[in-house]
C-alpha cells in the first residue's frame, strides 16, 4: 500500500494487530510503559474510538443489537471514526513528536471486512487511504494466536455468548479467516509488519516485541 498524505511528521506512528483475544491492549499499554521509562513522549489510543465521535460510533459498531449490520456499512463506520482519530489525534501528536501507539488500526478493517467479511479489498483500502489522508503506521505489530486459543482467551476472561460484542460474537470460522488474513498481510508487506507470537506470557511478548522495536529504531536512525 502507498502511504502518506500531506503534512509533517517527527514521530513514530506503531500499530497493533491480532485477532480478538490475542493480547494487544496488554501489549499497548506495556509498550508504552517501556517507552515512558526510557523517556519518551507517548500516546495511546484504540480503535475503533479515541475521539468522542469515534467512542460514539464504536457503541454502535460493536452494539449486539445491530446483528443487521452490512459489511459495508462497517467499512464506512471504521472509517469514518477513524478518519476522525487521523485528524483530531494521530497527526497533531505524530506532528509533535509522538511514539503514536493505536490499539488496531486499518489492517483491521482489510481483514475484518475484507478478507474475513467477504468485501472487495481494493475498495476497503482505497476508501481508508482517502479518510487517513494516507497516513500508514511505520510498524506494525501482528500479535498471532491461533482462533479457538484467542477466544478461550476471552471466555476465560468469564464473557459469556451474551456478553460479547457483536464482532467477537461472530462464528468461529470468521475468526480463523481473520487469523489467516492477518497473516496474509504481513506477508505482502514484510517491512512494516513485524509477526510476533501471542500465545506466550504476556512478559515474554513483550520482550520479543521490545526487541524488534529496538531493531527497528536501529534501522530508522542508520536510515535518516
Ligand atoms: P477491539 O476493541 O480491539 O476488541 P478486542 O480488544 O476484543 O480485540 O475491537 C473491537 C472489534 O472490532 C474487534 O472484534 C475487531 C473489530 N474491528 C473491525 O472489524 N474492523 C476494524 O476496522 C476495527 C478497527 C476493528
Amino acid at each position: 500500500m502507498s502511504s502518506e498524505g500531506s503534512g509533517r511528521r517527527q514521530g513514530v506512528f506503531i500499530s497493533i494487530e491480532g485477532p480478538d483475544g490475542a493480547g494487544k491492549t496488554t501489549q499497548a499499554h506495556m509498550l508504552k510503559e517501556r517507552l515512558e521509562n526510557q523517556g519518551y513522549k507517548v500516546f495511546l489510543t484504540r480503535e475503533p474510538g479515541g475521539t468522542p465521535i469515534g467512542e460514539e460510533i464504536r457503541n454502535i459498531l460493536l452494539n449486539p443489537r445491530f446483528e443487521e449490520m452490512s459489511v459495508a456499512c462497517e467499512i464506512l463506520l471504521y472509517s469514518a471514526a477513524r478518519s476522525q482519530l487521523v485528524k483530531d489525534v494521530l497527526r497533531p501528536y505524530l506532528e509533535r513528536g509522538y511514539m503514536v501507539i493505536t490499539d488496531r488500526y486499518l489492517d483491521s478493517s482489510l481483514v475484518y471486512q475484507g478478507l474475513a467479511g467477504g468485501e472487495e479489498l481494493e475498495m476497503i483500502k482505497n476508501i481508508n487511504l482517502w479518510a487517513t489522508a494516507g497516513l500508514l503506521p511505520d510498524i506494525t505489530f501482528l500479535l498471532d494466536i491461533d482462533a479457538v486459543k484467542g477466544l478461550q482467551r476471552l471466555e476465560g476472561k468469564e464473557t459469556s455468548f451474551s456478553q460479547q460484542d457483536r464482532m467477537e460474537q461472530k462464528e468461529l470460522e470468521f475468526h480463523r479467516k481473520v487469523q489467516e488474513g492477518f497473516l496474509l498481510l504481513a506477508s505482502q508487506e514484510i517491512k512494516r509488519f513485524v509477526v510476533i507470537k501471542g500465545e506466550d506470557e504476556p512478559r515474554e511478548v513483550h520482550d520479543q516485541l521490545w526487541s524488534q522495536f529496538q531493531n527497528f529504531l536501529l534501522n530508522k536512525e542508520n536510515a535518516s
